[in-house]
């Protein structure tokens, strides 16, 4: 019998971008799912297919009300945590209560799960956590392994604190609470399902809109590790299996692109040409944001399968096959910035 065979698993925030490709490979392995959601910016659809196949458990309800996280928990074996009041950069920079929120979140699923007997808490971290001090330099070649997240900290705005409180909360539940746990950090996660808040999917928004010129925001120098979703669930499995002492793992591809070229190649695959503006002025995070992928690779022998021009790929052709220009043309200026 396979890990996740009949296993009852809740899913928190399992109607997202990354939590219903969660749901879609655990249905897949067999596990018994929980998914809940309060759709805030998770989206049905994501999920409509195991609603219509009875194959989850879905209850749409803010984990944040009394006694939602609690009957969320009952009978659950394995918890994901991915709920989260979370945006892309044009969200998190200019939202700090919000986020904020997390924190207490983050503390009420693992306080449950403690109460519930709960056996293990798996939670959706991220590369925000990482000191902002370290990351402003494009030119140099710098990987960010998991022990740089130490005092003095500086993490990205109070959505990076929140995932880095929580961080330290679940260790410290391990530790001395004897629970089983690990923190994933994930790296600017793309792919279907993505949203266009999140930069990746905005730019291939701007392509399907046929935007010229061509907005990108910041020099275009701002180098980042996309990582394909599939990649990341698939993680985020392993992590669940073999990781119990609330460790914080980097899921993220040690792929270096810029801003930029990941622009060119936008344009060029969907064969939209238009002039290039930069907008500095815009919110950009920090300059310089690579992930050590290597002690994922040697706890849980997890390395990344999708190169960024295979995984862009798939990702341009699941947007311009499912999406409408005109809804797009009309909702994206605000989807940049909202949630
Ligand atoms: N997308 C990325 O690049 C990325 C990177 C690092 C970490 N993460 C983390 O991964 C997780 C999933 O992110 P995502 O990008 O797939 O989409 P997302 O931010 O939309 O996911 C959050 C989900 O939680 C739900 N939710 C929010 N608050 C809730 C509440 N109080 N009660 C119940 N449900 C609630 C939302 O409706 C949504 O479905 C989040 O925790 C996010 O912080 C994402």
């Amino acid at each position: 019998m396979g890990f996740w065979e009949r296993r009852r698993v809740l899913v928190t925030g399992g109607a997202s971008f990354i939590g219903s490709h969660l749901v879609d490979a655990l249905v897949a392995q067999g596990a018994q799912v929980r998914v809940v959601d309060d759709l805030s910016s998770g989206r049905l659809s994501n999920i409509q297919a195991h609603l219509d196949a009875r194959s989850i458990e879905f209850t749409q309800a803010d984990l944040r009300e009394p006694g939602v996280a609690r009957e969320a928990m009952r009978d659950i074996q394995t918890v994901f945590h991915l709920a989260a009041d979370h945006g892309g950069r044009g969200y998190v920079d200019t939202h700090q209560a919000g986020p904020a929120t997390d924190f207490f979140l983050g503390g009420l699923i693992f306080w449950e799960a403690r109460h519930a007997g709960v056996e293990k808490v798996v939670y959706a971290s991220s590369g925000c956590v990482y000191p902002n001090y370290l990351q402003s330099d494009p030119n140099q070649e710098l990987y960010l392994t998991e022990d740089m997240v130490k005092p003095p900290y500086d993490a990205d705005n109070l959505y990076g604190y929140a995932k880095l409180m929580n961080e330290l909360t679940l260790q410290a539940y391990c530790r001395e609470y004897g629970m089983k746990g690990v923190s994933c950090r994930y790296f600017t996660v793309y792919g279907p399902r993505g949203r266009e808040s999140h930069a990746v999917i905005a730019m291939i928004a701007r392509a399907f809109v046929g935007e010229n010129p061509f907005e990108v925001w910041g020099d275009g120098n701002q180098v980042r590790n996309w990582t394909y979703v599939d990649d990341i669930v698939r993680g985020t499995l392993l992590a669940a299996e073999k990781i119990d002492d609330g460790t914080a793992i980097n899921l993220g591809t040690m792929e270096r692109v810029r801003v930029i070229d990941a622009v060119r190649m936008v344009l060029e695959y969907t064969g939209h040409k238009a002039e290039i503006r930069l907008r500095p002025d815009m919110p950009t995070g920090p300059m310089n944001r690579v992930a050590d992928n290597s002690l994922a690779k040697r706890l849980l022998g997890w390395e990344p399968q999708v190169a960024f021009k295979d995984g862009l790929k798939r990702t341009i052709d699941w947007y311009f096959a499912t999406k409408d220009r005109d809804e797009v043309r009309r909702t994206l200026a605000r989807a940049l910035v909202e949630r």
